[in-house]
């Protein structure tokens, strides 16, 4: 018996070891350890022939040779599969030369989204919250609450699209229509940006649009004066057109805010040196603000007394224009897959 062993031994073990495929591997498997008629499994079976004495020996040497063989059987398995895994690397390697198949068309991010995204971004990393606010909005908030009461000649300059026999809403004609909403909702302090569009009754031409794109700003706490205004305004303008801009602040007047002014950066084409595009000044118009009038602190349940802030508004639908030396701005809304294409 133990001859016989030694000798399944010595035949099974260098078999197993120059086997070349998987299914070689698998039928020696099978003739030396399957279920049926595999010869280690048969000398098992024969063991109940012999006396307790040689059952115990012979069973201990079958196990340890059925041990050696199992475990050389797995290790060629692995071999074999990792020569495969190669073999199939080496057969699929990526062609670099041939040419692609075409692109499929995706869409892309609309002029207006990449400049509010950037300002939004701007904006978050200085703690400001990015607030949303509707279209469709009261007269209260868009005027009445923002120190522009039914008789105000400020009025006129913003007409707007009202509803049918709901003469109290209308399509809000600046975002400066969220400053009392957001103070009642938040309270003080406060640090908000307000992107989004706007609508005025406007006979359109190249430099003016029924709806455009505004973005307000206001930060309200105790303490806060014009140096904060100014510092932000200066960020934001220098973010927007680089390092070299300068802001330039005059007394504007705007209802919500006492003192209010307008706000200009250097030329982008002519760096201030005056050309036609900024009409030969030097300077473009770019936002409104000031420190926030105390009647629309009131009207935000904000006491004057402890508080102040400022606002301020961005054209944003302007500064895309700028940016990107777009002439007529009735191309951002016309859907002309030509215009946007290019951006
Ligand atoms: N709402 C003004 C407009 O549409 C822009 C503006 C000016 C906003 C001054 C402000 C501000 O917050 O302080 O023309």
């Amino acid at each position: 018996m133990q001859e016989k062993l030694q000798q399944l031994k010595n035949e099974a073990l260098p078999a197993i070891i120059s086997v070349k495929t998987a299914e070689e591997l698998e039928s020696l498997e099978n003739k030396y350890l399957g279920r049926k008629n595999g010869e280690l499994t048969e000398l098992m079976k024969g063991l109940k022939d012999f006396n307790p004495e040689e059952k115990k020996n012979f069973g201990q040497i079958l196990n340890e040779i059925k041990k050696e063989l199992e475990e050389s059987i797995n290790k060629k398995r692995e071999e074999l599969n990792n020569a495969g895994f190669a073999e199939q690397i080496t057969k699929e390697k990526i062609d670099l030369s041939q040419p692609c198949l075409p692109k499929k068309e995706s869409g892309h991010i609309h002029p207006s989204s990449i400049v509010q995204k950037q300002l939004e971004d701007l904006f978050t990393s200085m703690g400001f919250m990015v607030l949303d606010s509707s279209e469709l909005e009261s007269d209260y908030y868009n005027f009445e609450a923002i120190n522009i009461p039914p008789t105000h000649p400020a009025r006129e300059s913003q007409d707007t699209f009202y509803i049918k026999n709901h003469e109290n809403w209308l399509m809000r004609t600046h975002t400066s229509a969220n400053q009392v909403r957001a103070m009642e909702k938040y309270g003080a302090p406060l640090r908000m940006i307000t992107p989004g569009r706007c609508f005025r009754n406007e006979s359109t031409d190249a430099r003016h649009e029924h709806t455009f794109y505004q973005m307000e700003g206001v930060v309200i706490d105790k303490n806060i004066n014009f140096g904060h205004m100014k510092a932000v305004l200066e960020t934001v303008a220098k973010n927007l057109f680089g390092p070299e801009t300068k802001v330039r602040l005059r007394p504007k007047f705007y209802p919500f805010v006492e003192p209010g002014v307008n706000g200009e950066v250097t030329c982008l084409l002519c760096g201030g040196k005056g050309c036609s595009v900024c009409k030969h000044t030097g300077w473009m118009e770019i936002f409104g603000a000031g420190m926030i009038h105390p009647n629309v602190l009131n009207y935000g349940g904000l006491d004057p007394k402890v508080y102040s802030g400022f606002a301020f508004g961005f054209g944003l639908t302007r500064l895309v224009m700028l940016k990107y030396g777009i002439d007529d701005v009735r191309l951002l809304q016309s859907g002309d897959l030509r215009f946007v294409k290019q951006f």
